[in-house]
């Protein structure tokens, strides 16, 4: 399968909360179908109805075009993999796309630190996952062209496979932002441990990029 760089993409979300309504609504402005499935009818309909997409259940979100996004909470994510028959290789080479953080009181990894969540799903279901857009809250990703200090945002991903890492490339250009293959889902946990680091920052006050000189400083 070759990476999608068409701008009508059809995405199915799984959640119907913050991340899907950020992600999702942005999206579906650049152009792509959205098919919102939740656990309440009710949610992922006005969901659909405030962005012009269209709703369903959780399984027919997983079922749903070219890429999923798992916008769940990162306990409930191993039923809801169960219950669309994950063991039974029910998600085998579909695209998941993995924001969810794992991150408990005193903003530490619920995970550990063992392989970390996206590197977990992908075991669980033999899908072809990337982690992205878990590392800034969905307040950012609301914005129509997120932004850096220095230019447009550079958004992180990891996955082991180049044509997801390129469809999910794409669905980070249509935010208007830059997308960075840092690694593989050997990665992930990485920037899943940065995340809960940097939520830790901001709740307390600070703001990270105080701890950062600038590139030519580091690397001189
Ligand atoms: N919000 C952010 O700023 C942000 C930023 C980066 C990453 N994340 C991560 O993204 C993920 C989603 O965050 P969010 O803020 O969108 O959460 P949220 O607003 O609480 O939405 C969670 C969604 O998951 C659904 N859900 C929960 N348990 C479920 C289950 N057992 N079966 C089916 N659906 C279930 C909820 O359904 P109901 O409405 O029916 O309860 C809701 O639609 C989390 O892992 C979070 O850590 C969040």
């Amino acid at each position: 399968m070759t990476g999608l760089r068409r701008r009508d993409m059809r995405i199915g979300i799984i959640g119907t909360g913050n991340m899907a309504s950020a992600l999702g609504s942005r999206w579906a402005a650049a152009g792509h179908q959205v098919l919102f499935g939740g656990r309440s009818a009710e949610r992922a309909g006005a969901l659909a109805g405030r962005t012009g997409q269209s709703a369903g259940t959780v399984r027919e979100a997983a079922a749903f075009g070219d890429a999923v996004l798992l916008a769940l909470p990162h306990d409930a994510v191993a039923g809801v993999l169960a219950g669309l028959g994950a063991a039974d290789g029910a998600l085998r080479g579909r695209l998941l796309v993995d924001c969810t953080n794992a991150v408990g009181p005193g903003f530490r990894l619920t995970t550990g630190t063992g392989p970390g969540a996206a590197r977990a799903i992908a075991e669980a279901t033999g899908a072809r996952v990337v982690k992205a857009f878990n590392h800034l809250p969905d307040s950012v990703w609301r914005r129509p062209a997120p932004c850096s200090p220095d230019g447009p945002l550079t958004v992180p991903l990891c996955g082991d496979d180049a044509s997801a890492l390129e469809t999910v490339g794409t669905l980070v250009r249509d935010l208007g932002c830059v997308p960075l293959t840092v690694g593989g889902l050997d990665r992930a946990a990485y920037l899943e441990a940065t995340t809960a680091f940097l939520i830790g920052l901001w709740h307390s006050g600070h703001d990270p990029r105080t701890l950062l000189p600038p590139f030519d400083v580091v690397t001189a």
